[in-house]
């Protein structure tokens, strides 16, 4: 999710009004893709580099995930959304901690969309994690490694891999997000700024999805031949 402070500075308004609105298409992108019936949406709302900046910016950032979480929580359940996030924790403040935890428990029964947050993440430090905890777990083993193997401590481990990818705010760069997983999912840049990202943007960006060809290493005559699996984006 990126541009929200272009989107405020177009407008001669402080970056913080950027980041608000930017909170409102988080709210109108996970409603969209709950009623397209797509199974898992990806926000990266913070990453590990992130911190790099000025400290009243970052101190609002978390000011304004503590506020949509006692906002939109609630509403989130009703609609059957799975709520969780991924990233390290450690440095949250203990409210915010606990409003995740909470937010999590509520809604770790729904079967609908499974709606992943990504705070204070990095696809690298996800990669370290996975292998350092593989590694505890598999003390004497000397059987080689396999990628299914380090795939159950990868924090999105349990959920499909991507079909698409989404960076909004005209760059065309992954920026440590979940580098593993992205191996075989649709890169799509858009120039829209993310406060300006709706449900008209999410449609394009599944109507660019559909017109490629997904040959995962095949030939385009093999894929005639055998359909491989579609998805939800269809
Ligand atoms: C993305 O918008 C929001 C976060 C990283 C939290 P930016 O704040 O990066 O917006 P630009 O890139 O300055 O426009
Ligand atoms: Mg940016």
């Amino acid at each position: 999710m990126d541009g929200n402070g272009r989107w405020a500075k177009q407008r001669f308004l402080p970056r913080v009004a950027g980041h608000r609105r930017g909170v409102e298409a988080v709210r109108n992108t996970v409603q969209a893709c709950s009623r397209r019936g797509v199974g898992a949406l990806t926000l990266f709302a913070f990453s590990s580099e992130n911190w790099r900046r000025p400290a009243d910016e970052v101190s609002l950032l978390m000011q304004l995930f503590v506020s949509a979480l006692q906002q939109e929580v609630e509403r989130l359940h009703q609609n059957n959304v799975r709520f969780r996030v991924i990233g390290d924790l450690s440095r949250f403040d203990p409210l915010l901690v606990s409003l995740i935890n909470d937010a999590q428990q509520l809604t770790a029964g729904n079967d609908g969309l499974v709606l992943t947050v990504a705070a204070n993440y990095g696809g690298r430090w996800d990669i370290m994690q996975a292998v350092n905890r593989m590694r505890q777990s598999a003390v004497g083993d000397t059987a080689p490694w396999t990628e299914n193997d380090l795939l159950q401590y990868l924090s999105l481990g349990d959920l499909p891999e991507p079909d698409l990818f989404i960076r909004t705010g005209g760059e065309q760069r992954i920026s440590n997000f979940l580098l593993w997983q992205l191996a075989y999912t649709e890169l799509y840049f858009t120039d829209t700024l993310w406060p300006d990202f709706d449900a008209d943007a999410l449609d394009q960006a599944i109507a660019s999805y559909r017109r490629r060809e997904r040959r995962f290493g095949r030939t385009s005559e093999q894929l005639a031949a055998v359909n491989t699996g579609r998805s939800a984006l269809g």
